[in-house]
């Protein structure tokens, strides 16, 4: 994925992790050479490697680490919750009070009146869960027909067969012999990129509207579309803050074709864009809404579905009649998982995380805007305590910088890496997600050395000629 040049020894961690460890999202060709960068510990938004070196967690892990690398009250909770119950299922009836707690709490906490809660272990998970429920509903309502399932090119929702099948990112898909039938993408709202000339952000959100009503009619209409899934912020894929009025937009037109509306809040749930739910900034009402990452802060892997009652209705008239609802994981709702994710979800309370990361967003976005006019930015854009730059070629003409031979975005990762900063480059968009936690001198330290490591890459490609500026 990204080049980070290492040394490494016969018998070190880079040798043995070439020699045994598959990576997640790994060029394996390139790990051979390179070998991994490891991390050994935690302390607030930092993190250290096994040369000592101590790098800002810029990205809060993977866009998930709310409360950083340290908490000594999640890990008092995990080791209770192992001496009381350290294991317990939640098949055919049996429950613990973990699983009913956390249960409880984010049906308090929805943005939306919901019914029920049922808990995976990853956002892939509960995003295949969501395509599983929207299909055994549509069974339960005598509407066989109605199964297929809109989502976004550029959305991420994970990479399992049917949430990778969502996402609509090429190397999600190339080679996976994916997506499976019955998925289907529409525009990205993405109005830099996407917005024709003169287009203003109302006609192309207008036109985002008619390019889904137009996928719909083409794939059926309302007898076979039965639901759409968004991001309320698309992370993954950019981080791509849709202009104002396009989730009303989109959302007549889901109603219009009595579409279930889902809304995928495993980056934005938990105070990410300035409030609890990215739904509720955007304006957003789900009848199914789907949370992983910082539900737990990433102290622990739990993730869950929220569905409101039209859905449970449906589900439950369905398990009723075949005698059960034949879907669900070992570790559904695991007790040491949820006592960890409830106690996080305390932690934000007592210490009002939400709220200050809402009373950070104007410092956050500020620095994100210092940015506009750099040489090399296109695109600053932000939303709460995400943001992501845009590396360009030329800022008038927006023309990028050739990925194969440049690959500006990577020098931008790599020059920031050696500054001690972690950020991650979607290609040329460089994308900031601190933890929650972060204050305004680490906020100010953390963009300092993001300013450095675009400056470099200027540099750099002013003297390889790769930018004539
Ligand atoms: C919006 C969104 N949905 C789903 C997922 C998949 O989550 P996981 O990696 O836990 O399967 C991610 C992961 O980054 C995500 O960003």
């Amino acid at each position: 994925m990204n080049d980070v040049s290492r040394s490494f020894r016969g018998n070190s961690n880079a040798a043995r992790d070439i020699a045994h460890h598959l990576h997640p999202y790994t060029n394996f060709k390139k790990h051979e050479e390179t070998g991994p960068l490891t991390i050994v510990r935690g302390r607030g938004i930092y993190v250290t490697d096994d040369d000592g070196k101590e790098y800002i967690e810029g990205m809060a892990g993977l866009w998930s680490a709310a409360l950083g690398f340290s908490n000594e009250r999640l890990a008092t909770v995990a080791y209770e919750q192992m001496k009381q119950l350290p294991f317990y299922h939640a098949f055919n009836q049996r429950s613990h009070e973990p699983a009913i707690n956390l249960a409880e709490k984010l049906k308090q906490m929805a943005p939306v009146e919901m019914s029920k809660v049922f808990f995976a272990n990853s956002g892939s998970e509960a995003n295949d869960t969501v395509v599983k429920m929207v299909w055994y509903m549509n069974n339960a309502l005598g509407r066989p027909n109605k199964k297929k399932i809109v989502s976004r090119l550029k959305g991420y929702h994970g990479i399992t067969v049917a949430s990778g099948s969502l996402t609509g990112l090429p190397n999600n898909h190339r080679s996976f012999d994916l997506p499976i039938a019955g998925i289907i993408h529409t525009t990205t709202p993405h109005y830099y990129r996407g917005a024709q000339s003169g287009e203003t952000e109302d006609q192309f959100t207008t036109r985002c509207a008619e390019e889904l009503e137009a996928l719909i009619v083409k794939e059926g209409g309302a007898d076979h579309v039965a639901a759409m899934i968004c991001e309320p912020v698309m992370g993954a894929g950019g981080v791509i803050v849709p202009p104002k009025g396009y989730y009303e937009k989109i959302q007549a037109v889901c109603r219009k074709y009595d579409m279930l509306f889902v809304a995928d809040e495993v980056i934005c749930g938990f105070g990410r864009t300035g409030n609890v739910w990215g739904s509720q900034t955007m304006n957003i009402k789900p009848d199914i809404l789907t949370c992983a990452k910082a539900l737990s802060a990433s102290f622990l892997p739990i993730s869950a579905v929220m569905v409101n009652d039209k859905v449970y209705q449906a589900l439950a008239d369905e398990s009723n009649k075949i005698g059960v609802w034949g879907h669900g994981f070992t570790y559904s709702g695991h007790p040491v998982a949820a006592a960890v994710a409830l106690e996080a979800q305390k932690i934000y309370d007592e210490i009002d995380l939400f709220g200050h990361a809402r009373r950070m967003s104007p410092a956050f976005a500020k620095h994100i805007q210092s940015f506009a006019d750099h040489p090399l930015v296109g695109e600053a854009m932000s939303v709460g305590m995400v943001g992501a730059l845009e590396v360009v070629a030329d800022k008038k003409t927006k023309a990028p910088f050739d990925m194969a031979t440049v690959g500006a975005g990577n020098r931008v990762y790599n020059h920031a890496v050696a500054r001690g900063l972690f950020i991650r480059n979607m290609g040329d968009r460089v994308a900031i997600c601190p933890p929650l936690i972060i204050n305004e001198s680490e906020l100010a330290d953390l963009f300092g050395r993001l300013r450095q490591a675009l400056d470099a890459t200027l540099a750099d490609l002013k003297s390889e000629g790769h930018f004539k500026g």
